[in-house]
């Protein structure tokens, strides 16, 4: 027998982390994409006996959750404590579940916080410097650059944030914009100085390149990391002026960590509050001589807060720095950028009401790969896919053969054809290792090809003319294949396989249990549990 799913050799220890969705909106398609790519590739290594802890938190600071609050006149900290249980109950829907779902806006957040800055000044990488910022005077406060728009002093393009222009591209400081307004009160802002904290980048620059080298994050987001680390890096500001939801910096007054400071220390906080309810010293999950791998699964647009500061935040404390950094690229709906004026802003909840959030999952899988490229969320394909894949390929399978073991008193055969169950476990073998590098839209196509092949077996055997005897080893193969899919589907469709393997008779998804046959056992009646879905359209999810 060649065909065996290897045992494996080495349990490895994992902490796998999605990026903290903030604490001002609703879960939305966009959000899910990353979650969902994390949750599977967690189900995937539990599924091989890895042992993994999954974080994630809400990010509950910064200026746009303070003016959320303030408009819908509550405190920050209501506000967060609300979202932060919508977020848990939305992400519950699509199957996500975290090890621990915590907030920024926490004890341990707020210690972990201030330690890492202060051991990051004791090794000299702090400085202060006065700083010119737009300051709206109406309001009494310093304004972030999403508040303040203006013409870009490049092209002249009208209405462009503060931070850069969506017409030609170039980026600029808010104080550059030409004629700005505040969003905030439709006021001229004026120009205050003010003394602010700053990380010295360059100073990590070393300790950088030597992390680029040694960590694995893919190609082209190491070049572009390098690319920054080999060119003069700009010191950080890390403080933010009053008012400001956020940590107050120890020693200073009226003086906030900026949100991106304490937002990836959220990672940390969330293992640290599981840790302590746990008794586990935080040291042994995420100390310089942890055991664990630590994998941040991030979307393109904050690579160069994980890639560089984060990093660089993490190298004077005692805690190690990330191993991996798995990085993907935008959703788009229906080919379009998603927003909530263009008609594309599609919500989690929103989705759930209308279909199945599972099949949501297999979509995303089968377009999800290890690279960055942007994926899209086409309704009407998405309905094509489940119809065909789902349906038509693999429950079809069960469907087909489960005939003839319900005339069998609902007992399998004896024996079955092995020369094509151990194809399909080659087969299978080769998806494992495809899920473990993240290619699951590789992986789907395999075990659709696995599928087809069972098909095209029931086909060609053609039981229904078959005395009973025989049709009964030829459905008894197809399901045991049918059992081998469930498992292999179970990271990305985890409720629909469990019904699946629960009409098996099956308790286990690990795969090992690919290798066994099942010969000679009862299992209960055929009910579907998935069948073909209407075409979807972008109306349906909008409408309340
Ligand atoms: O970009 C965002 O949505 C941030 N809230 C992600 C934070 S990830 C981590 F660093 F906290
Ligand atoms: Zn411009």
């Amino acid at each position: 027998m060649v065909s065996k799913i290897k045992k494996i050799k080495k349990i490895k220890k994992f902490i796998v982390t999605s990026a903290l969705p903030y604490a001002n909106g609703d879960v939305h398609v966009g959000h899910l994409l990353e979650h969902i790519q994390t949750d599977i590739w967690v189900r995937h290594l539990r599924s091989s006996n890895h042992e993994v802890l999954s974080f994630c938190a809400d990010d509950a600071h910064g200026a746009p959750v303070m003016m959320k609050a303030e408009e819908m006149g509550i405190k920050p900290i209501e506000l967060i404590d609300k979202v932060r249980l919508d977020h848990i109950a939305s992400f519950k829907k699509f199957g996500i579940h975290y090890t621990n779902y915590h907030s920024t806006h926490a004890e341990e957040n707020k210690k972990l916080s201030i330690e890492i800055y202060k051991a990051a000044k004791d090794k000299g990488f702090i400085y202060k410097k006065e700083i010119k910022q737009c300051f709206d005077e109406k309001k009494g406060m310093f304004l972030a650059d999403r508040y303040i728009s203006g013409e870009c002093p490049k092209c002249s393009a009208l209405n462009q944030y503060g931070d850069g222009c969506d017409s030609c591209g170039s980026t600029y400081s808010a104080t550059e914009l030409i004629n700005p307004i505040s969003s905030l009160t439709n006021t001229t802002p004026s120009l205050k100085v003010s003394e602010h904290i700053f990380f010295d980048l360059n100073k990590a620059k070393d300790k950088l390149k030597s992390f680029l080298k040694s960590a694995s994050i893919q190609k082209p987001i190491v070049s572009k990391l390098s690319e920054w680390v080999d060119g003069e890096l700009k010191s950080w500001n890390i403080s933010r002026d009053a008012p400001y939801f956020g940590f107050s910096i120890p020693d200073e007054k009226d003086k906030f960590f900026y949100v991106w400071v304490d937002a990836p220390i959220g990672y940390l906080a969330s293992a640290k509050n599981w840790a302590s309810k746990n008794n586990i010293d935080i040291k042994t999950l995420w100390g310089k001589n942890s055991e664990y791998e630590i994998h941040h699964f991030i979307g393109k647009d904050i690579t160069y807060f994980h890639g560089l500061f984060w990093p660089a935040l993490l190298n004077t404390s005692q805690y190690k720095l990330p191993d991996s950094i798995h990085v993907h690229g935008f959703i788009t709906v229906n080919g379009q950028k998603m927003s909530k004026s263009k008609g594309t802003f599609i919500t989690a909840d929103q989705f759930a009401k209308v279909c199945d959030p599972e099949l949501l999952r297999y979509y995303y899988a089968s377009k999800l790969n290890s690279k960055i490229e942007d994926i899209d969320l086409n309704l009407d394909d998405l309905s094509k896919k489940i119809n065909s894949d789902l349906v038509g390929k693999f429950s079809n399978i069960f469907s087909r053969s489960a005939p003839f073991i319900s005339k069998n008193k609902n007992f399998l055969g004896e024996n079955l054809d092995n020369q094509i169950f151990n194809k399909s476990i080659i087969k299978a073998s080769e998806v494992l290792k495809l899920v473990e590098i993240k290619e699951f839209s590789k992986a789907l196509k395999l075990i659709m090809e696995i599928a087809d092949n069972t098909n095209k077996y029931i086909n060609e055997k053609k039981p229904w003319k078959l005395d009973n005897k025989e049709a009964v080893i030829i459905a008894t193969t197809a399901i045991n294949i049918f059992k081998n899919l469930c498992i292999l589907l179970h990271p990305i469709i985890p409720n629909i396989c469990s019904k699946m393997l629960k009409m098996l008779r099956i308790k286990s998804y690990e795969h090992n249990q690919i290798n066994n046959k099942m010969l000679n056992i009862e299992i209960n009646e055929f009910n579907p549990v998935i069948s073909n879905i209407k075409s979807l359209n972008i109306q349906q999810f909008i409408v309340e």
